[in-house]
């Protein structure tokens, strides 16, 4: 199915309009990371946090293919340049993650070889006969919805990751401001494309079990390679990070998780675009941003050049 105009489609949101998806070229310095259990010395936080690291690379290479597959469907402009940012930031994630992936298997926490795992797995379930692009792409807006409500998690309690590695940590919250800018873009394909939302309800129960499964036995391979017994403390520290009332992860995304299952559901009803505002006030270090260094390197340049040539003109006795 084929629309010409997103604004047609009743499950359009205009905020996701308005919303700029910009990929940043980030570049953190992970070998800054000089502890294996670099989340607060805690062996199973840290193995949490390896595991996830381990899945992006693959999983947003996935996400992209999905969305690409359906790119030459969407003819209106606003969505276009919206898979083209969503394709950029993912990008741009993965190869970050991938980078902080190689100092984890250093310190002796080998996410590397997860990943490898990861990327042959889904290189056989995109082969299997029963995979077709409908499913993929509502794979992808499942854990699109996914990694959004976390990232809402984590940036509306910062504090949750006091204790992680202040560089890993500073890759998480960027990484969290760019799943929400392009949280809608697969939604949104899929609705003009697909239009079938009940199917993505079921899909995302399926997903969100894949994806626990996953994570909880990656998180047992990480914990035997480093061949570290977890103590009491690791486990009632990582319970409450994830089932503390309060301020448990689990508990804090229940209710935006169970969102999804509402009739007409869509992403920017959890009107969250503040934080982003917020992460780029007393977040962002400009001095991680590489786009943002390059270009004041290019602007340096091209003013020097303009002074230079000015000054030749000045010489020879032209009009500068
Ligand atoms: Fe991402
Ligand atoms: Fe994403």
């Amino acid at each position: 199915m084929t629309h010409s105009n997103i604004e047609t489609n009743p499950h359009s949101h205009a905020l996701g309009g308005k919303v700029e998806i910009k990929p940043r070229h980030m570049s953190f310095p992970f070998e800054d990371v000089q502890e294996t259990f670099f989340w607060g010395g805690n062996s199973i936080l840290t193995v949490f946090g390896g595991a996830l690291s381990s899945t992006f690379p693959p999983g947003e290479a996935e996400f992209i293919e999905s969305v690409r597959n359906y790119r030459d469907q969407v003819t209106d402009e606003t969505l276009k340049q919206q898979i083209k940012g969503f394709i950029g930031q993912e990008g741009h994630h993965s190869h970050q993650h991938k980078q902080a992936n190689l100092v984890l298997k250093e310190r002796g926490i080998d996410a590397v070889r997860l990943e490898k795992h990861l990327e042959k797995d889904i290189k056989k379930y995109i082969g299997r006969k029963h995979v077709n692009n409908k499913f993929r792409l509502a794979m992808t807006v499942g854990m699109e919805h996914l990694t959004a409500i976390m990232a809402e998690f984590i940036l509306t309690n910062p504090d949750v990751l006091d204790d992680l590695n202040p560089t890993v940590r500073e890759l998480l919250f960027w990484h969290a401001v760019e799943e929400i800018e392009h949280k809608a873009v697969a939604f949104d394909v899929f609705m003009l494309c697909e239009n079938d939302q009940k199917y993505l309800r079921r899909v995302l129960r399926l997903t969100a079990a894949l994806f626990t499964i996953r994570i909880a036995c990656y998180m047992v391979a990480l914990l035997i390679w480093s061949r570290k017994r977890p103590s009491w403390k690791d486990i009632k520290e990582f319970g409450s990070f994830m089932f503390n009332k309060k301020k448990g992860l689990i508990p804090g995304i229940r209710s935006n998780y169970k969102d999804y299952f509402k009739e007409g559901f869509h992403p920017w009803d959890h009107a969250n675009q503040d934080l982003v505002d917020m992460w780029k006030e007393k977040m962002y270090r400009p001095e991680h941003d590489l786009g943002l260094q390059r270009a004041n390197a290019k602007a340096a340049k091209k003013a020097a050049e303009e002074a230079a040539a000015s000054a030749t003109n000045l010489d020879s006795g032209l009009p500068a």
